[in-house]
């Protein structure tokens, strides 16, 4: 045994890796990890078919043409927009920014489990703000709030939950907490509300009226590169001075700057992709709700369906991974009961229609 130990807060902590291993097949029907249902935007990958005789070369640290090309997209300040390894980088680098060891941070019953493991490895400690009904309660947030709190971690909409918090109650938090402790709004699948008819913010406007409030977005969910590692921030002056000054200073390759950057103008693919999941998110639902499941309301491109028992969801999972077909056991977010499924291509979706057409019989998983 090795006397070499990592500090203790490590040794408590419960690891989040999600899987992205494969099922039956080297190409499984992967609705287990949210990514978005139509690939990458071909803009992309036409841009980085480009990149080839420039690998010698070091990335840019902030890479202006990625940076303009956000601006452009969102309309926000360029001289605080910060792109980053994943969004996951930016919720680790905020962590460790504004968390002293034993410092505080609220994140919610249901919240991301980044969150949780950020905080935990920052040396912080998470503090738990239980939800009402699967959503966000800002009242339990707010009394969750301790002299020690540093930061309060936020998805919206979130995941697993797919629940979204209305703007009137992000404003009444930002209006209770006090204005040393920093608010990360997380609006990882904020684009999948555009032009919805919802009370939604993605929280990029408070960035500009307030010094303790930050929003984060990732190209991971509409823009389809995952593969890449590519997320960004929206941040007040101070804190991007600080998180981009203990950024990994080459953390965004050149690759996820060049591909990203097309991605994001592609308003072809944006809109078609929006389009998809518009179209499936109540077709799939009604086709589960007619076979006899209850899928829950979701404002993203996932959601949970909610099985009679632990088992019964289990059961689901394996008969599903069996006919190559990936959902997300919800186990580590204290959901048994329930998997999340993404939505993914017009066959995918057909075929998870017919699979659970064929598991409404099986008794041990709709009893
Ligand atoms: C709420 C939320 N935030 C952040 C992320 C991570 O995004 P990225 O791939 O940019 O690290 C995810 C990915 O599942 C997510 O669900």
């Amino acid at each position: 045994m090795s006397n070499v130990k990592p500090k203790t807060a490590l040794t408590k902590m419960d690891i989040y890796r999600p899987d992205t291993s494969g099922a039956i097949s080297a190409d499984p029907i992967r609705l287990s990890v949210n990514e978005g249902a139509l690939g990458p935007s071909p803009k992309a990958v036409a841009a980085l078919r480009q990149l080839g005789d420039r690998l010698h070369r070091y990335p840019e640290q902030i890479d202006r043409k990625l940076v303009e090309a956000i601006a452009t997209y969102s309309g926000l300040d360029a001289a605080r927009i910060l792109p980053s390894n994943g969004s996951d980088e930016l919720i680790g680098l905020l962590a460790t920014a504004y968390c002293n060891d034993g410092d505080e941070a609220i994140i919610t019953q249901y919240g991301f489990l980044v969150f949780r493991q950020s905080v935990t490895v920052a040396g912080g400690v998470p503090v738990t703000a239980p939800d009402t009904d699967l959503t966000v309660s800002v009242d339990a947030i707010i009394d969750c709030l301790s002299p020690r709190t540093k930061l309060i971690f936020l998805a919206n909409p979130n995941n697993p939950t797919g629940t979204m918090i209305p703007r009137s109650d992000i404003e009444r938090l930002i209006a209770h907490v006090p204005d040393h402790v920093v608010i990360v709004l997380d609006s990882a699948y904020a684009e999948y509300l555009d032009g919805a008819d919802v009370d939604f913010t993605d929280g990029a406007e408070y960035v500009d009226q307030y010094d303790n409030v930050v929003m984060l977005r990732t190209f991971s969910k509409i823009f389809g590169l995952g593969s890449l590692r590519l997320g960004w921030g929206y941040f007040p002056s101070d804190i991007y001075a600080t998180l981009a000054t203990i950024r990994g200073a080459f953390s965004v390759n050149a690759a996820a700057a060049t591909a990203g950057a097309a991605a994001i103008l592609d308003k072809e693919f944006y809109e078609k992709s929006i389009a998809h999941n518009n179209k499936w998110m109540p077709l799939i639902q009604d086709s589960l709700r007619q076979a006899g499941f209850d899928p829950l309301p979701s404002q993203a491109n996932f959601f949970l369906i909610r099985f009679a028992h632990a088992n019964a969801a289990s059961q689901a999972h394996e008969y599903l991974a069996r006919h190559n077909i990936l959902l997300r056991k919800m186990t580590p977010y204290g959901l048994p009961d329930c998997l999340r499924m993404s939505i993914g291509t017009d066959a995918e979706m057909e075929l998870v229609a017919a699979a659970f057409k064929d598991m409404a019989g099986i008794k041990d998983i709709n009893p």
